[in-house]
């Protein structure tokens, strides 16, 4: 089968004051998948979703979005670009002032002209979507963890983009939650035909969600492939990992 290469990240290096972090890495990311980057904290997950996502320049290396070499691109055409991807941080981020409906229709009121009731139309839908209708008169404060996470996981898809970043989406949630949390986003995948990024940790997510993996480990990739190749792979370090899951 063809897949469809959306994402393409070559030799990229990163130093933070004089400290390498990566060293010369490349990977594909291919349309419709889910991808999970891996890696023990601080080996560069992070770092490398924000070199993609714009904020930190790409030198050396390059960055090819959708086709597009984002070093290449004036702000206007950055702009547009980044419209077609969702991100979900690490820590949620929703705005404490702002009830659920208005955090989730942000972007729509930041970066389109549509009407006030088409507006808080897409986000009550985006809300259904996750599960969280009744919720959108109400404040962040007043959900659960596992509710502000679907709460984050609505907003970051009102505009319907075409690629959505999640760095550690399930951190803080019981077994419970995360997988319901994990099933939403396949479910999302499918139905707004959507490729994922997805940093984590957690093995039972892994095993669940991923298409494919890359696996970061002294400032290299040392895998890159399908689950599957992951499962079956005879190196030491992905053996360790995916066996560590198994005494919990
Ligand atoms: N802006 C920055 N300035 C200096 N050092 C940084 C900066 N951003 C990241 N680092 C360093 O780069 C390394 C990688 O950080 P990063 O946040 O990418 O790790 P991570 O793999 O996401 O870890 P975790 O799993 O804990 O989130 C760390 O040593 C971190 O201290
Ligand atoms: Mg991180």
């Amino acid at each position: 089968m063809d897949l469809e290469k959306i994402l393409e990240v070559t030799g990229l290096s990163v130093s933070f004051n004089g400290k390498p972090v990566l060293s010369d890495i490349s990977f594909t990311v291919y349309n419709e998948k889910i991808t999970v980057i891996l890696g023990g904290s601080g080996s560069g997950k992070t770092t490398i979703l924000k070199h993609i996502l714009g904020l930190y320049p790409v030198e050396p290396g390059k960055i090819s979005l959708l086709g597009r070499d984002i070093a290449t691109l004036d702000e206007d055409e950055q702009k547009r670009l980044y419209l077609k991807m969702g991100v979900f941080y690490q820590k949620g981020g929703l705005l404490s002032s702002l009830t659920v409906g208005e955090n989730v229709a942000l972007p729509l009121e930041q970066h389109t002209n549509l009407p006030d009731e088409i507006i808080k139309e897409i986000a009550l839908q985006k809300l259904s979507l996750v599960n969280l209708k009744d919720t959108y008169h109400m404040y962040p404060s007043q959900l659960s963890g596992g509710m502000l996470k679907r709460a984050a996981l609505a907003r970051a898809i009102v505009m319907d983009p075409q690629m959505l970043f999640c760095d550690e989406p399930g951190s803080g949630l019981d077994p419970v939650s995360l997988a319901s949390l994990d099933k939403l986003i396949t479910d999302l995948k499918e139905q707004l035909q959507m490729s994922v990024v997805m940093v984590t940790h957690e093995v039972s997510s892994i095993l669940r969600i991923a298409d494919r993996i890359i696996f970061l480990e002294d400032q290299k990739v040392i895998f890159e492939g399908t689950i599957s190749d992951a499962l079956a792979s005879d190196k030491e370090s992905i053996i360790n990992f995916f066996n560590k899951s198994k005494g919990h």
